[in-house]
């Protein structure tokens, strides 16, 4: 039997950043395996690409439960039936409450697609577009109560162009979520990540060299 740890992942939809850690995982980047996909919505297409890598999938219907923290214990019992280590929220369209919170403590992650604390909520790229700033981008962070907030593990910034749709900008924003997710699981799972207060240190000190930007290009 493997001792590889476990991970568990939370969808809603397409689950593209669920496609980048299975192939992360596959490729061997990540020191860990995916116990179980789960979804609140029966059609997620995140549950198709598990199911096509043999990742085993449950479908968790939220309004069947009476309450949010009804329907969160359930989360957690079938996250613990697959002794998962670490949780990772991608896509996942439901608020968590603290019966999710506190039954994985500095153990869950979610990816938000906006330069925290930028730009919470539903619609990052929009309201970065609307803002009018010239970078935006995505961050993984360390879940707690509040809404896209906690300690944050990581970062890629990308040009907003005046010419961006939201879509046009969505896209490149999701491109550099597949690669810095799979990058903090990894780091998780090292046992690289430590959390003091609301700052996550990696221990690397390394400077990424040359990182000035401008935007526009003139
Ligand atoms: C991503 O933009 C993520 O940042 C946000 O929801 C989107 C999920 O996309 N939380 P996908 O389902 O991983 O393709």
């Amino acid at each position: 039997m493997s001792s590889l740890p476990s991970v568990g992942v939370l969808v809603s939809g397409s689950g593209s950043n669920l496609q980048a850690i299975i192939n992360a995982v596959e490729g061997g980047s990540i020191p860990g395996k995916i116990g179980v996909v789960i979804s609140n919505k029966a059609d997620a297409y995140g549950l198709v690409r598990a199911r096509n890598h043999g990742i085993p999938t449950e479908f968790v219907d939220h309004r069947l439960f009476d309450s949010r923290e009804a329907f969160d214990a359930r989360l957690v019992e079938i996250l613990r039936s697959y002794d998962i280590r670490l949780v990772c929220l991608a896509g996942f369209m439901r608020l968590l409450t603290p019966t999710f919170l506190s039954a994985f403590p500095e153990r869950i992650l979610n990816i938000h697609p906006a330069l925290l604390p930028s730009f919470p909520g539903m619609h990052g790229p929009r309201d970065a577009l609307n803002y009018g700033v010239r970078f935006s981008g995505c961050t993984v962070h360390f879940l707690d109560e509040g809404i896209d907030t906690g300690p944050i593990v990581a970062q890629a910034v990308v040009p907003v162009y005046e010419d961006d749709t939201e879509e046009s900008l969505a896209a490149r924003i999701l491109k550099e979520e597949h690669r810095i997710y799979p990058m903090a699981i990894r780091l998780f799972l090292e046992g690289k990540l430590t959390i003091s207060g609301e700052k996550v240190s990696t221990g690397n000190v390394g400077k990424i060299s040359d990182f000035s930007r401008r935007n526009p290009d003139a």
